[in-house]
């Protein structure tokens, strides 16, 4: 079995380690059988695969069936920097064990991380139906493995460093269901069902890059398995969320061709720019749910523990204190009538930090959806909501706010709700676009094509072979 699991961890060395995978590895395949992608199973996907870490190591490119494919697990090379560089412990040598005193916390996060792998793969599973190309079908499949390789990269940490409690975290993580009413995934947006591929698109571009910021932070992480694990998961993140931007991009292309021809997009079964903005507000505002209360004593411990840093923690000149002991975060928050200037210790509001990377981020690719509208001459223009918008968690959550972050009263909330999110007619009207398009080269009426392929291959280039 082992020759089969690609890894850069010393599987053959370590025999308790091998037991605890090769209980687990049969139950992951069930999972994968019944709530993977449905379909497919039997049909020759070009894929990549992750069989190193170096350069030409971790994208192998080549037809590969689903179930035979090689999830690996690796450990990004090692990181340059050799003691730890934020809160109380800098200067420590980093960890290689976990310490006694932050065995809950650091299994926390893991497992809170390690449980939206196999959430997203479940949210996607009937996607693969109503794909709008070949080159779109590839590219689920490819998150999808990837995402179940993320999960072995997990729960390998889990069974390496957490014993027994690590190995039932590890069972659990293929017991609890995305959208499950007994047995739901751990957090909200990993709950809401993926039932359209605009949706799937909001989807890796937002909640996948929230996985990017949480992952990105977690690299930070003074113990170093969890950092070199997470390192790598990275690499293959970027196409996640590549796919996802560039999949709004063609939507917007699409539609703004359309509206600049003076053609109405539903009339041809593509999709509205109104929706496509409700679309953006709903996976945006759940996305930004998911970096948890903006005050947050677990925050302040994970950071002062040295478990998890803020985004890009040891870029030179990116910040000046790692220990964020003077420091404060001010948030303005809307309260009886009237804003109110909350002032926060830094260090408490690690999440309200990383929160702001992220959102800068996304500022940057609304950006570039706009720039693509402004290419179809259409004079429509995509807006990224405000962080008070439509939150369910921290300090937003407590009053309604407009997608531009102005306050408003709850009845006027009501009576607007339906012009920024998706109704349930947007959602049919939007399914019913979803024709699938299998013939290499062609494409959907409601997106337009991919501008290349992927590894050099042309975009008629068949990407499936089906059985
Ligand atoms: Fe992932
Ligand atoms: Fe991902």
């Amino acid at each position: 079995m082992f020759d089969s699991i690609p890894n850069n961890v010393n599987l053959d060395s370590d025999p308790k380690l091998q037991r605890a995978l090769l209980k687990w590895q049969p139950d992951f395949l069930s999972w994968w059988k019944e709530v993977g992608p449905e379909g497919f199973q039997e049909d020759r996907i070009f894929l990549r695969t992750a069989i190193g870490v170096g350069q030409g190591g971790w994208a192998n490119y080549d037809y590969v069936t689903l179930p035979e494919y090689r999830w690996g697990i690796f450990l990004a090379n090692p990181r340059k920097a050799d003691a730890v560089y934020f809160g109380d412990r800098m200067g420590e040598k980093l960890w290689d064990v976990v310490p006694g005193e932050f065995r809950k916390e650091l299994r926390r996060l893991i497992v809170t991380q390690c449980d939206t792998e196999p959430a997203s793969v479940e949210q996607q599973r009937l996607l693969g139906r109503t794909a709008p190309s070949l080159l779109d079908l590839r590219a689920l499949l490819q998150v999808n493995v990837e995402e179940a390789r993320h999960l072995w990269a997990m729960v390998y940490l889990l069974h390496r460093h957490f014993g027994a409690d690590g190995r039932e975290e590890a069972e659990q993580m293929l017991e609890r269901r995305s959208g499950h009413a007994d047995r739901p995934r751990i957090l909200a947006a990993f709950n809401m069902p993926i039932r359209d591929w605009l949706a799937f698109f909001c989807f890796t571009t937002f909640t996948d890059r929230d996985g990017k910021f949480q992952l990105a932070s977690l690299a930070e992480s003074a113990f170093d398995p969890l950092a070199r694990t997470t390192q790598f998961m990275l690499m293959e993140e970027a196409f996640h969320m590549a796919t996802g931007e560039g999949g709004v991009a063609r939507a917007l292309r699409r539609t703004g061709e359309l509206m600049r021809a003076g053609t109405d997009p539903r009339r041809v079964g593509a999709l509205p720019f109104d929706i496509i903005q409700k679309y953006v507000n709903e996976w945006s505002s759940a996305s930004h749910d998911l970096f948890g209360g903006e005050d947050s004593t677990n925050a302040a411990t994970y950071f002062a523990g040295g478990l998890k840093g803020r985004f890009n923690e040891n870029d030179p000149g990116k910040y000046a204190d790692h220990k964020a002991l003077d420091e404060s975060y001010e948030a303005q928050v809307f309260q009886d009538g009237a804003w109110v200037s909350k002032r926060i210790p830094l260090r408490r509001a690690m999440n309200a930090v990383l929160l702001d990377s992220y959102h800068e981020e996304c500022a940057r690719i609304v950006e570039r959806w706009n720039a693509v509208l402004e290419e179809t001459g259409a004079s429509e223009r995509l807006l990224l909501p405000s962080l008070r918008f439509n939150r369910k968690v921290g300090l937003y959550s407590g009053h309604a706010y407009d997608p531009q972050g102005q306050p408003l009263a709850a009845d006027a909330w009501q009576a607007q709700r339906d012009r920024w999110l998706p109704t349930r007619a947007d959602l049919d009207y939007v399914q019913s676009c979803m024709v699938p398009v299998v013939e290499p080269g062609k494409v959907a009426n409601w997106i337009a094509p991919h501008a290349k392929g992927i590894a050099g291959k042309p975009v008629d280039f068949p990407y499936v072979l089906f059985h």
